[in-house]
């Protein structure tokens, strides 16, 4: 399980989304050394509940941005939102409850959800917000 870091597919260039891409990279990062450490479950549970609150601050943000900017795509967007955070919250949810999630799976699936949300459908709003002088 590798560290999540930063090249250039993740650049957005609008720089409020760029930065809370960044912070969003740091906690998966921090709950990686969690996991790896062998921390315990509230440990674990803490920082997954952070990231949750963290991500579902910054989908609405993206999504505030693409409304105020009539974006086409947004409908879909928020609908990935939607299923990327049902998705965390359930798995959080079977942590808390002492289920026996296997944890570097679940950081690997929530690693490659995440870059394939930013690479994939974040970078297509980019040059639109661009164009409506969103930088
Ligand atoms: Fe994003
Ligand atoms: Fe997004």
């Amino acid at each position: 399980m590798t560290l999540l870091t930063w090249n250039h597919a993740c650049t957005i260039n609008v720089r409020a989304m760029d930065d809370q891409h960044g912070i969003l990279m740091d906690t998966m990062n921090e709950l990686r050394q969690t996991v790896v450490r062998g921390r315990g479950r509230e440990e674990i549970c803490a920082l997954l509940d952070r990231l949750i609150e963290f991500t579902r601050m910054h989908f609405w943000s993206e999504e505030q941005l693409m409304e105020q900017s009539g974006f086409p795509g947004l409908a879909d967007h928020r609908a990935e939102h939607h299923s990327m955070l049902a998705q965390m919250m359930q798995a959080a949810h079977r942590v808390q409850y002492g289920e026996a999630v296997p944890m570097r799976q679940l950081l690997c699936s929530l690693r490659s959800g995440y870059i394939e949300h930013i690479e994939g459908p974040d970078r297509q709003y980019g040059p639109w917000l661009n164009e409506h002088g969103v930088y």
